[in-house]
């Protein structure tokens, strides 16, 4: 954070020095008035001592009273109008200060959150994710102009009003900031007590956009179930938490601020008291002393006021600063090792050696799995829901790192490979496709964005997907996603494939692409595969042996090991695992029971 408040040094620098111009400008303006004051009474008491000029300066004596009390106003107007100037030279710079912090924060965030690998993801919701990109950014931000700064400037203000004050008149300086030290403690006890609150705010923030980001996606659920009331409800419920929560923190500042204030107020009684007597006894002029005095006491009340509120924002944004500095200084697990190799083009060999994982210690999701396919072989991996297939090819495409074996592709460990280059190498189908809020032609081109559009066109050919793209009111250009169309599940996962082909990659991954589509859809999308997988190496998951039937070998994934391979037939053959699943779907499909025959 330190380091944060350095690299904007010389804008901080800047907004410091305007502020330290205002201080001395206010100072100025003070002294002028005081010296009209003195002035006048020495005009009205002739007994009264004549006001002290700075600097030995005296006005000619040819001028009037009136004309020297109008170059006296005329000096406090002065002071005012550039006051006035700096005061918006320094609120411009001070907003360009903070909005420089804040838009580069949140560039950072952003950037190390594309970087980062699945395992930080798989441990952040991702309302979380949103919030700390979106809110507490700011508050990090007011670390530097609300703590540092503040700091810096509150701290300049009172030396110089001390060291004013000071030279007006020691033991009346002294009399009045006595109070001081129990201001200092009460605003320490007040910071400390806040930080919970501040954590505790970020929390609830979180789950009320938790609650919102769910609602809206999964409307259909929440409509389709009639549990439109209960969604309310605990949108209320989050927002009434955070509402609550805020109001806590508002007591706090609503009570401390007033208490703090009238504690700087019993300096105005020693003034009076003490300073009074002073000018009475003719040691302290009315003007120049005791007005001046007064002012810069009562100046000095609201800058020990504003150290509540920097103890505030220093809670507040420490609590941000926690939760972005998770962000910013998590590991990158997934990276280029010093000595990784590039990989031009793969011809397409992959092989797993023993490889185990888990997402979880101790919950192994993969053991000791081993497998090897050559250059343009179309392998197939069936297996139960949870069984580990979509893990299988996450640790083909390295979204983790295995935790024992390794992955090769072309015969390479690919922890050894650019990552890069890897996944240049493979295009992946995903069992949930997800499209962007864009056209359908960009979302097909997403791996290469300046795709001409008869590539695209033949993506989606092979992908069997052109025919009803040609059918949507704008075809290619249709908006799809968020803000588009909606196409159903099958359409949505052409498109998947046909983004995935664009690539021409030599390795194909595709999870589970039939798994959500009606009989007439999965024949569709199984001749599209088919067309897809000519020339290449693929990999294709599901958990139905209709889908696999043209695989030249398949492998039966059960509860992360690998119970069985072949080609359909020898595993139909061989009577196992394989044919016990296939015997299963097969009198699923028409309605047989399945006994022994
Ligand atoms: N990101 C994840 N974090 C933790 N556990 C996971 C994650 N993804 C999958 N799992 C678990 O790993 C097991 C295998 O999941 P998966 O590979 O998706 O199976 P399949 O694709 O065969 O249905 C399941 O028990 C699942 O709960
Ligand atoms: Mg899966």
């Amino acid at each position: 954070m330190v380091a944060l408040a350095w690299r904007y040094r010389w804008l901080s620098l800047r907004v410091l020095l305007l502020n330290m111009a205002l201080i001395a400008l206010n100072l100025g303006g003070l002294s002028s008035a005081g010296l009209g004051i003195d002035v006048l009474r020495h005009e009205l008491l002739p007994d009264a001592p004549p006001a002290a000029w700075p600097g030995g300066w005296m006005p000619p004596s040819t001028w009037s009273p009136r004309a020297t009390l109008a170059f006296v106003a005329f000096l406090v107007l002065l002071f005012a109008a550039v006051t006035a100037l700096l005061k918006f030279v320094a609120a411009v710079a001070s907003a360009e200060l903070s909005q420089q912090m804040v838009i580069r924060l949140r560039a950072d965030v952003y950037d190390k959150l594309q970087r980062l690998s699945f395992r930080f993801f798989d441990a952040h919701d991702s309302s979380s994710l949103i919030g700390r990109v979106a809110a507490d950014v700011q508050a990090v931000r007011s670390f530097v102009d609300g703590v540092v700064l503040k700091v810096l400037t509150v701290g300049l203000t009172l030396a110089v009003y001390m060291a004013y004050m000071l030279s007006l008149h020691v033991a009346l300086t002294l009399a009045c900031v006595a109070t001081s030290p129990l201001l200092w403690w009460g605003a320490v006890w007040f910071s400390r007590r806040m930080r919970p609150l501040y954590l505790r705010g970020g929390e609830l923030g979180d789950r009320l956009i938790a609650a919102l980001v769910e609602s809206v996606q999964g409307m259909a659920v929440i409509k389709g179930f009639g549990r439109e009331p209960e969604a309310m409800a605990r949108f209320a419920a989050a927002n009434s938490a955070l509402r609550q929560q805020r109001r806590g923190i508002f007591w706090n500042l609503s009570l401390y601020q007033p208490a703090m204030g009238f504690l700087t107020q019993i300096n105005q009684l020693v003034l009076i008291g003490y300073g009074g007597y002073l000018v009475i006894r003719g040691d302290f002029p009315l003007g120049a002393g005791l007005f001046v005095f007064a002012n810069l006491i009562h100046e000095f009340a609201a800058q020990v006021g504003q150290i509540v509120n920097i103890a505030n924002s220093i809670q507040a944004s420490l609590a941000a600063a926690e939760r972005v500095f998770e962000v910013l200084d998590a590991p990158i697990e997934i990276a280029d090792s010093p000595a990784a190799r590039p990989l031009p083009r793969a011809a397409g060999w992959i092989r797993l050696d023993s490889v185990s994982f888990a997402y979880h210690p101790g919950r192994p999701v993969l053991q000791d799995v081993s497998l090897e396919i050559a250059p343009g072989e179309r392998i197939g991996i069936i297996g139960e829901t949870g069984a580990g297939k979509s893990t299988l090819l996450a640790l083909i495409a390295r979204f983790y790192d295995v935790d024992a074996g390794a992955v090769f592709v072309d015969g390479c460990d690919v922890r050894h490979l650019r990552l890069h280059d890897l996944r240049r190498n493979i295009g992946i189908v995903f069992q949930e496709p997800f499209l962007f809020s864009n056209t359908v032609a960009a979302n097909i081109a997403f791996g290469r964005p300046d795709a001409p559009l008869e590539e695209i066109e033949r993506a989606a050919r092979q992908a069997a997907a052109h025919e009803f793209i040609s059918d949507l009111p704008q075809g290619y250009e249709n908006l799809v996603g968020e803000h588009g169309v909606n196409l159903s599940g099958g359409q949505r996962q052409r498109l998947a494939i046909a983004r995935a082909l664009l690539l021409d990659p030599p390795i194909l991954l595709l999870d589970d692409a039939t798994a959500a589509v009606d009989p007439e859809t999965e024949h569709e999308i199984q001749s599209a595969i088919q067309q897809a997988q000519q020339g290449r190496t693929t990999v294709l998951v599901s958990s139905r042996v209709s889908a696999l039937e043209h695989a030249d070998r398949i492998y039966v994934l059960q509860r992360g090991r690998i119970v069985e391979s072949g080609s359909p037939r020898q595993l139909w053959e061989r009577r196992g695992e394989y044919w016990r699943l296939a015997r299963q779907q097969l009198c699923e499909d028409f309605a047989i029971p399945a006994t022994e025959p």
